[in-house]
């Protein structure tokens, strides 16, 4: 099949891409169905109703993740193919049958599947990232003193790095005891993390937080209470990661309850308004995690122009859960030339502690700000090395 926006063949380099990264080993059937699609592409022909640049394996198995969770054919021909999908219930690993079940599906469904392609991107809001972010929280706070803190979240998805006070946090250190602390009630929202390296995770992250406020910026927001907009997140979820489906219902349950101001547009535009009404006593904190990458090239560097002059209008840090060579746009400064994530902490208020509860508004004299980067973290926040 030969569509307007290229040939199934030119998706080959793509799903290549996608067989080197490790991550790809923990789902065996996605592992699978991208070998099947480098020798076969046209098994994710649907792919190419979307935009050349969100032509990735993972939105082709969202859109089928998501017809099988949500509209099974009524002769039960999907039942074959949600028989691979432990999410689903499914116990059959991939095995000579599971391409030619994946072919005929595809067949059947090309209509539905070019309709999600078309109109969908990947989405992951992973509550565990919680765990990563939550020490460059604790810092923030610390350098408010008295003072609340107003989060605000740039590129938000369904909010849930907003609602980091509603979490358990387990940290297994490197002697391999645990230091815990936080909301430790609901299992599913006890986030786990492995401390790799020799150094421990220090106490003074489990001080609380004081939040006075929490606003969300997305582009595409995800309304917690929404069955078809929840039903793409978790249909983005790969099928075999059940720990992860299950923090995600737990976590959307705590921001359903929290009814969270998420604003639909995007960064540039809302952040201005979102710093300038946070409540006057409040320093402000921008949290950005996983969302720099989502930007053109050209346009990041102007993330951090915008953040620095919003921190000429009132007391403001930023807390980054983001690739480190990103981070040093804001003048972070984390070891090491390879790619990896790197939680930090940039703050603008110059004070580098408290500043004064008696003069909210006025921002405090500034200086240069000072970056502090805590540790390189897991994508997904299974695990940290402190710095
Ligand atoms: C990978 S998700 C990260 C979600 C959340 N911050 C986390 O760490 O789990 C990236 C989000 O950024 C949003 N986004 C990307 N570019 C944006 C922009 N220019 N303005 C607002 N949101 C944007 C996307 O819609 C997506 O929901």
């Amino acid at each position: 099949m030969t569509d307007p926006g290229g040939t199934p063949r030119d998706l080959v380099p793509v799903f290549e891409g996608f067989r080197a990264m490790n991550a790809v080993q923990t789902s065996p059937l996605y592992d699978h169905l991208n070998t099947a699609f480098i020798a076969e592409p046209e098994l994710a022909a649907p792919l190419l109703a979307a935009p050349p640049t969100e032509r990735l394996p993972l939105l082709m198995f969202a859109a089928v993740h998501y017809l099988l969770r949500n509209a099974p054919d009524d002769a039960g021909a999907d039942a074959a193919l949600a028989a691979y999908y432990p999410s689903l219930g499914g116990t059959r690993t991939p095995d000579a049958e599971l391409v030619g079940t994946f072919r005929d599906f595809v067949a059947r469904r090309d209509t539905e599947l070019r309709a999600l392609t078309s109109t969908r991107v990947t989405q992951t809001n992973e509550a565990r990232r919680a765990a990563v972010i939550r020490p460059a929280l604790a810092a923030a706070q610390k350098r408010a003193g008295e003072r609340e803190i107003a989060l605000v979240e740039i590129g938000c998805s369904s909010g849930l790095m907003l609602l980091p006070d509603c979490y358990g946090y387990r940290y297994r250190q490197p002697d391999g005891s645990v230091f815990a602390f936080g909301d430790l009630a609901v299992p599913e929202l006890v986030l786990e993390t492995e401390v790799r390296g020799s150094a421990a995770v220090p106490d003074w992250p489990a001080a609380p937080l004081r939040i006075a406020s929490r606003v969300g910026i997305d582009r595409n927001p995800i309304d917690a209470a929404d069955a078809d907009q929840t039903d793409w997140l978790r249909a983005c979820v790969w099928p075999e990661h059940l720990d992860r489906l299950a923090r995600l219902e737990a976590a959307l349950a705590q921001a359903r309850q929290a009814r969270l101001d998420l604003r639909r547009g995007d960064l540039f535009d809302l952040l201005p308004a979102a710093v300038a009404e946070a409540p006057r006593d409040a320093v402000v904190v921008v949290l950005s995690s996983h969302v720099l990458p989502y930007l053109a090239t050209a346009d990041r560097p102007a993330v951090a122009e915008r953040v620095a002059e919003l921190s000429r209008t009132r007391d403001l840090m930023l807390v980054l859960n983001e690739d480190h060579r990103l981070s040093r746009l804001f003048g972070v400064r984390a070891p090491g030339e390879d790619g990896y994530v790197a939680s930090s902490l940039v703050d603008y208020t110059g004070s580098g502690g408290p500043t004064a509860p008696t003069a909210p508004t006025a921002p405090t004299a500034r200086t240069e700000p000072t970056a502090t980067a805590f540790a390189k973290v897991d994508p997904h926040g299974s695990w940290l090395e402190w710095f």
